[in-house]
């Protein structure tokens, strides 16, 4: 069974995605041909869905995962960023987020403890945190390997919409059976 919404995940993050600093992502590469705001919207939505489930707090999973990349650049180009991408983005995207959005201690953990155990000292501190984690280790992998490729057409944001319908379908399903 599904739990949670496509429309629901949609208004958890309405606020954010309408927002020129995270529309922005679409113009940066994260794996393969995968954008890093559909990278972010696709680790955000597993995490919604995983901690509606479990009836965590989904809406700082959401929220949180939507954000965990707001770094900014193209992390491909050398010298994007001072020292390594993968030890220092975290808190990169922390900055940005906290520049343009009003944080819960929960989003800021979750931005920041996303890359561990690579980031050791920054620990997920939250249940929803570790999934966060979690997710966006498995979907770089999905990523990497060209699975999302397959899930989606080319115009970015149509694929997590396919995803969401997906979601709503099946929900539909199980509540029919
Ligand atoms: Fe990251
Ligand atoms: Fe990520």
């Amino acid at each position: 069974m599904i739990h949670g919404s496509a429309e629901e995940f949609r208004l958890c993050v309405k606020d954010l995605l309408d927002a020129p600093c995270v529309q922005s992502m679409q113009r940066f590469t994260q794996h393969g041909d995968v954008s890093t705001l559909e990278h972010c919207l696709f680790v955000a939505f597993f995490s919604y869905l995983i901690c509606h489930k479990f009836r965590w707090d989904f809406r700082a999973a959401a929220r949180g995962g939507l954000l965990h990349d707001l770094f900014l650049y193209d992390w491909h180009t050398p010298h994007c960023c001072e020292g390594l991408h993968g030890f220092t983005h975290p808190r990169t995207a922390l900055k940005n987020a906290q520049k343009y959005f009003v944080l819960t201690r929960q989003e800021e953990n979750i931005i920041l403890s996303h890359m561990w155990p690579l980031t050791l000292r920054a620990l997920p501190r939250h249940r929803e945190s570790i999934v966060v984690c979690c997710a966006d280790k498995v979907c770089a992998l999905l990523e990497t390997f060209g699975y999302v490729r397959r899930l989606r057409r080319r115009e970015s944001l149509r694929w997590i919409l396919l995803l969401c319908r997906m979601a709503e379908s099946q929900a539909g399903l199980s509540r029919a059976a």
